[in-house]
């Protein structure tokens, strides 16, 4: 049973594999918090603290731990919850009605009820626990009962008492080109805030908390939440003077309301959250474990080629046609046509929203290019950024009112173009139909959904940073229950739009427009602590790499694109033979050996040297393999002793690399470790591992 309760006592504990959850319901109706962490078993151990009141500058409800705080009373505190009734008044005052237990196949979920005590509004607290996979996922929704409206003016989608002071908190910064910077701070007295308020995406944190106690790869305690919804979010980490640390999750409350009109349920999104004291690698493989069983489907993700950075906007059929048959020739099973297919788009100006094949282009139609495609035996994709418009084209002509805008203020392009208002039916059904059609029409497996600016004008109603969201996710759904077999891949501006409320929608994800392969492995560790690597896209693409101005040899940049799904962007029609030969011969390597790197057990190997190694290792079941990169050979003669993760200490194990064959067991290859040397500027090496 992963769901306990002390009836007589209003007790609740959830427990997981490891690990338990408690909280109660007091003798005022109160929802108290009483424990989160390593597993405990006897319910009846826990107990109801006395509601006290030590100072009057020290309100009960500041130093209790409330489970779901709301905004009312003597309560200054960070809320989950803040209500304005249709009479103003602006207090939510809960007492707890009743609970319900329910049981799934893959998990058991319980219900707590709250009703406010004056108006007919419910609140409703779910908790589904993933045994098995040591997690819970949380969420709230609200219930108006009453014939008046009521307005939502922020809701959490959980608070998390961590009975902590000096915490650890991460998560990432980054922008455009460089997502997913990974940081790490002290948490003090004060509070901690990353969000989100740009609508679309952001680059500049991901929604989810890391929290840990001087936590290694291996060991030391680690609380961890990650929201499953784009768009804006706010995360609040305290540090309270009550001795414990608060976080709160959920929709961010700037410039938000919603209108829960009578009869109308709005729900909080659900929060996937863990407790394990194993260290930070325990954390990543049970939110890999979950993505992969409840969030990913079991497909394994083909080799892609994307032409964009080989022709930019200037596509033309001709050189389409040939790069398909270059890249079929090298063993590419997913063709993709990037931005200036459509419209009159020659440049960022012009085309987003005259979405018709552009006849200069492709002057006998995209199915030309498309039954070619075809006939090499490769699928074929399609770039769309749906939710934008560019000012000179004839839908921006036609429907001015369609993009979201102040009537009296100036409406702002970015990248030259507008944000249509996404929460207006007409231009949801537009977009619907407009992929509905290119999907019917045309022979296409593989959506890519750009979205290369942020919201502003946001238009009068405050929801729309909900709503815009919403019409996303509702119409990717639609198109892929009429065309099942089409895969969606979510991009913004590069790697803007990975979190995991898009990661259940779409399929494929781009990482980030920085392709240079040594910036990537730091991006790509970073992106590993929450997002299983099957929904990392990575290309190898030309050098020197137009970011970073950097020249990588070939043979690191494919290593370092085949830690994830693997992908080329490179202008393919200038390889030598030399390089044609290369790329043919490591793409036939992915391919075989892609079922562990995309299904497989991900390990962030510790680096015993001083100089900058990078080692990786995958696992699944007989078989494994090491990544090891070397950027850059100081002065001296070090070797990198590599210790291995997660093999079976009893099992001998043949590791193969070049002419190299070792045969060890798990507890040597884990305790001891091989020595290994590389040297030159970016060398690397992929070491096969496997049960004798
Ligand atoms: C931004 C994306 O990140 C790129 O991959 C490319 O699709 C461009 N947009 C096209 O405009």
């Amino acid at each position: 049973m992963s769901i306990i309760v002390n009836e007589e006592r209003r007790i609740f504990l959830l427990q997981t594999l490891h690990n338990s959850y408690a909280f109660g319901v007091d003798d005022q109706g109160l929802l108290r918090h009483l424990y989160w962490g390593n597993k405990i078993d006897a319910i009846d151990d826990f107990e109801m603290p006395v509601l006290a009141e030590v100072s009057t500058n020290d309100p009960v409800f500041e130093i209790t731990r409330e489970e779901f705080p709301v905004y009312g009373r003597l309560r200054y505190k960070e809320h989950c919850l803040k209500v304005t009734f249709a009479d103003g008044c602006r207090e939510v005052d809960y007492v707890y009605e009743n609970y319900k237990i329910e049981n799934h196949k893959d998990y058991d979920e319980l219900i707590i009820t709250l009703k406010d005590s004056h108006y007919d509004l419910y609140i409703t607290l779910h908790y589904k626990v993933y045994g098995d996979f040591d997690l819970m996922e949380r969420s709230v929704t609200l219930r108006n009962a009453s014939q008046e409206n009521m307005a939502i003016e922020q809701l959490q989608s959980a608070q998390f008492h961590i009975p902590y002071e000096n915490l650890n908190f991460s998560n990432v910064h980054g922008h455009w080109g460089a997502e997913q910077q990974r940081f790490v701070q002290k948490v003090s007295y004060g509070k901690v805030v990353i969000e989100n308020r740009r609508g679309i995406s952001s680059h500049n944190h991901n929604p989810y908390f890391i929290l840990d106690r001087d936590a290694s790869e291996t060991q030391g305690e680690v609380y961890f939440g990650a929201l499953r919804r784009s768009g804006n979010f706010s995360g609040v980490v305290e540090q309270t003077p009550y001795g414990e640390t608060l976080v709160q999750m959920g929709l961010n409350d700037h410039d938000f309301c919603y209108n829960l009109a009578p009869g109308e349920e709005f729900s909080a999104p659900a929060i996937i959250c863990g407790y394990t004291n194993q260290g930070f690698e325990t954390m990543s493989h049970h939110l890999h474990h979950f993505a992969q069983a409840f969030i990913l489907d079991n497909d394994i993700r083909p080799v892609l080629y994307n032409s964009w950075e080989a022709t930019g906007f200037g596509v033309t059929c001709e050189e389409q046609l040939k790069l398909a048959k270059k890249a079929k020739e090298l063993g590419a099973e997913l063709f993709v046509v990037d931005d200036g297919w459509f419209g009159e788009r020659n440049g960022i100006k012009n085309g987003l929203g005259d979405w018709y094949v552009n006849k200069q282009k492709f002057p006998h139609g995209i199915d030309e290019l498309i039954d070619e495609v075809k006939s090499l035996g490769m699928m074929f994709g399609i770039w769309v950024e749906p939710e934008m418009v560019n000012p000179p084209t004839k839908l921006y002509k036609e429907h001015p009112d369609w993009i979201y805008h102040f009537a009296n203020r100036v409406s702002d392009t970015s990248r030259e173009q507008y944000v249509l208002d996404m929460t207006r039916e007409d231009v949801q059904q537009f977009v619907y139909q407009m992929l509905d059609d290119l999907l019917t029409s045309h022979d296409i497996d593989y959506i890519k959904w750009d979205a290369n600016r942020p919201i502003s004008q946001s238009n009068l109603d405050r929801s729309v940073w909900y709503k815009h969201i919403e019409a996303v996710y509702d119409i990717v759904k639609a198109l892929k229950k009429k065309h099942p077999h089409v895969l969606f891949e979510a991009c913004a501006s590069g790697g803007g739009r990975i979190d995991y409320g898009i990661l259940g929608i779409f399929d494929d994800f781009w990482t980030s427009d920085n392709t240079d392969a040594c910036d990537r492995l730091t991006i790509q560790d970073s992106y590993s602590y929450i997002y299983p690597i099957k929904a990392m896209r990575a290309w190898v693409t030309d050098c020197p790499n137009f970011i970073s101005n950097r020249d990588i040899p070939m043979r690191y940049r494919f290593h370092s694109a085949m830690m994830g799904t693997l992908g080329i962007g490179c202008n393919i029609l200038k390889f030598s033979d030399e390089e044609t030969k290369l790329a043919q011969e490591m793409i036939a390597l992915y391919k075989e050996i892609r079922p562990i790197v995309q299904e497989g057990d991900f390990y962030r190997l510790e680096n015993l040297s001083e100089d900058d190694y990078r080692s990786y290792e995958y696992l699944k079941d007989t078989k494994g393999l090491l990544f090891v990169f070397l950027s850059h050979t100081r002065i001296g003669h070090r070797p990198l002793t590599l210790k291995l993760r997660g093999l079976k200490k009893d099992t001998r194990y043949k590791l193969t690399y070049g002419d190299q064959e070792i045969h060890k067991s798990g507890a040597y290859l884990m305790e001891r470790g091989i020595d290994l040397r590389l040297s030159g500027d970016y060398a690397s090496e992929l070491i096969f591992i496997s049960e004798m």
